[in-house]
């Protein structure tokens, strides 16, 4: 696993999302009262960016089909959505917001 750098990711804003590119793919980088947490940012049920969604009370809203996933677990929360995100760890190191990302090494 390789620990990418969010730039500009200290300025989320509470409820914020962002997207980043990695090479596992763009993620979404959410910002909640609790900490940061990351998922995949393509939508599960079809090609939308979730980072063009809506935050509400820990869950991603789907910007296409109104879908919603918890932010958290990635867990599929709302029809058309059935298929859970992959979710990505998150870790502040001195003031840098860090996502670990799958580098092909990881068992
Ligand atoms: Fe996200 Fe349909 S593309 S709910």
């Amino acid at each position: 696993m390789q620990w990418l750098e969010v730039t500009g990711g200290d300025d989320l804003a509470i409820d914020d999302v962002m997207r980043i590119e990695s090479a596992a793919g763009p993620i979404a980088v959410y910002r909640l009262e609790d900490g940061y947490f990351a998922t995949q940012d393509i939508c599960t049920h079809a090609v939308a960016s979730l980072a063009e969604g809506f935050v509400e009370d820990g869950r991603i809203e789907c910007p296409l089909h109104a879908g919603t996933f918890c932010i958290r677990t990635g867990k599929a929360r709302t029809l058309p959505a059935t298929i859970p995100l992959t979710t990505y760890p998150v870790r502040v190191d001195d003031g840098r917001i860090l996502v670990g990302v799958p580098d092909g090494t990881d068992t």
